[in-house]
């Protein structure tokens, strides 16, 4: 009798067992990647990536798998989004949650989750939201800071007519737009050698050299080659070299504040009580950690993209002269030669607004920067995971054959109609789209065509004596954003 309950006992928990294992099953989610070339074990696809530029390697394997498809980095699965159309559905339709930057181990080692650029989650939304509205409210692409631009043009043409028509170095291109988001942080402007200017300016840079060479790019896909690399130290280094100097001027805005002096994004940060916590109820938002996290994102956004893109655009214009005269001629019949230009303007001056465009569409400053989905997804016959890797591949976008004309060439008329007025495109994706576009956009906007046109209205870029226009290289070099070649320009000024 005894035995006989024993068995049935065993038999029951047996059944119970085998049921619970067949409902594990029946409940676990089917996921349903889109197609892509098979992974090797560990590596992943690896072995047909150009580390360099991903986006010829991706944009050629969408010719075989279609726009949408799976690459292994390694064991970590993405879905890659190829051209114009991919990239709309998946950026700016409602329904599809793109939106977290999952992790990029070259900045988590600093970021560690905060700011806004590699935030995710709860923190990123309240840090994104507030850092878009407090550069509102210090004026971004409006009036006040259209007025900072215009008089920090001022400078930026006094340093280029200071080499009296000789060759100067593009660096000076770089000096103009950064004083502009380091006034939104610290209250105030700083003279091209000053040295803490100079000093920051350095350290964004070899920040920006340093996360874009294949070792970083490396180190994202195998994180333990942490233990390996010298380069994950060296920018944490630098992090913290440049934590310690804006420590230093937060609190030199603070105590020289006066009266007329206007308010900052580190105030306003600092106004907010410390104890603010996400919804989650875990992470705290307006700490020290995240407003040092989110000013270095405000200075990245405000110095390298910007000036890079001014770097763009003025060796253009040297390789092609016959744009730069006609741009020229465009302001000088418009606004003339003496009052520096508005905003406003781009409503008078078609030509020059599709001038800037072009420079950034051909510039692609950024191939892509990676996205994540933050809960699971339905997209078409797919279902992608909550964590996955997506890569809106912007690259693929700014040279889509479908959207553009001549997309290998620097053709301002791309943005213009067949009476030179000025055609928006909506495949114009340099700041991206959607959930992450970019939070300086406006302001970028204003400052590009300020700068630009304002330079344009002065001098006239040619390349030194001895270099021809054909030995103009206009090959990106690929950093952390793609940079133009090192070059020198002669600035003569226009009468
Ligand atoms: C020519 C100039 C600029 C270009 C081409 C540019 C481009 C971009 C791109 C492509 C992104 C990533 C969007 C995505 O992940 O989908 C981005 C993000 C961002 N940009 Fe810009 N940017 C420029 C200027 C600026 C400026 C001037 C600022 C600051 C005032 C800024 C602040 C940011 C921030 C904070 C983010 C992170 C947004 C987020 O992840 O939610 N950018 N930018």
């Amino acid at each position: 009798m005894a035995s006989e309950s024993v068995t049935l006992f065993l038999l029951c928990t047996v059944v119970m067992m085998v049921v619970k294992i067949l409902m594990s099953f029946t409940k676990r989610k089917i996921y349903n990647f889109p197609p892509g070339p098979t992974p090797l074990p560990f590596i992943g696809n690896l072995l047909t990536l150009d580390i360099n530029r991903q986006d010829f390697t991706l944009m050629e394997l969408a010719k075989k798998y279609g726009p949408i498809f799976t690459f292994h980095f390694g064991r970590t699965k993405a879905v890659v989004f190829v051209g114009y159309e991919a990239n709309k559905e998946a950026l700016t339709t409602a329904n599809y949650d793109f939106g977290d930057r999952g992790e990029v181990p070259i900045a988590d080692d600093f970021q560690k989750n905060h700011g806004v650029i590699f935030s995710n989650g709860e923190l990123w939304k309240v840090t994104r939201r507030f850092t878009l509205s407090i550069l509102r409210d210090l004026g971004m692409g409006k009036k006040p800071i259209e007025g900072r631009i215009i008089e920090e043009l001022q400078f930026l043409n006094a340093a280029i007519q200071s080499y009296n028509g000789k060759p100067f170095d593009k660096k000076v291109f770089y000096l103009a737009a950064p004083n502009i988001t380091f006034g939104m942080l610290f209250g105030r402007r700083f003279d091209y050698d000053n040295p803490t200017f100079q000093k920051m300016i350095k350290i964004v840079d070899d920040i920006v050299i340093n996360t874009g060479t294949p070792a970083a790019k490396y180190y994202n896909v195998f994180p333990i080659l942490k233990y390996f690399l010298k380069t994950p130290g060296f920018v944490v280094d630098r992090i913290n070299q440049l934590n310690e100097i804006l420590k230093v001027l937060f609190k030199e805005a603070k105590e020289v504040k006066c009266e007329d002096s206007f308010r900052t994004y580190t105030e306003a940060f600092m106004q907010r009580d410390e104890r603010e916590i996400v919804t989650d109820g875990k992470q705290k938002i307006f700490t020290e950690k995240n407003l040092l996290a989110s000013a270095f994102d405000v200075m990245l956004g405000g110095t390298e993209t910007t000036s890079t893109t001014i770097q763009w655009a003025i060796l253009l214009m040297m390789k092609y002269p016959h744009i730069q005269k006609r741009a020229q001629d465009e302001i000088e019949n418009v606004i003339g030669l003496e009052r520096p230009p508005r905003w406003d303007d781009q409503k008078v001056l078609p030509y020059c607004l599709a001038v800037v465009h072009e420079a950034q569409r051909f510039a692609n400053l950024f191939q892509y920067l990676p996205h994540s989905t933050p809960s699971d997804v339905h997209f078409k016959d797919y279902f992608i995971p909550k964590g996955t890797m997506i890569i809106p591949l912007f690259s693929s976008v700014l040279n889509d054959e479908t959207q553009w004309e001549t997309p290998k060439q620097y053709n301002p008329n791309h943005f213009l109609d067949a009476d030179g007025n000025f055609l928006k495109k909506d495949a114009f994706y340099p700041f991206s789209k959607g959930r992450r576009v970019c939070a300086g956009e406006s302001l970028a906007r204003m400052e590009l065509f300020l700068f630009i046109t304002g330079m344009l209205q002065k001098f006239t870029f040619t390349p030194p004596p001895g270099v021809s226009r054909d030995d103009l290289d206009l090959t990106p070099e690929v950093v952390f954003t793609m940079r133009t070649k090192s070059y020198n320009t002669c600035a003569t000024p226009r009468q």
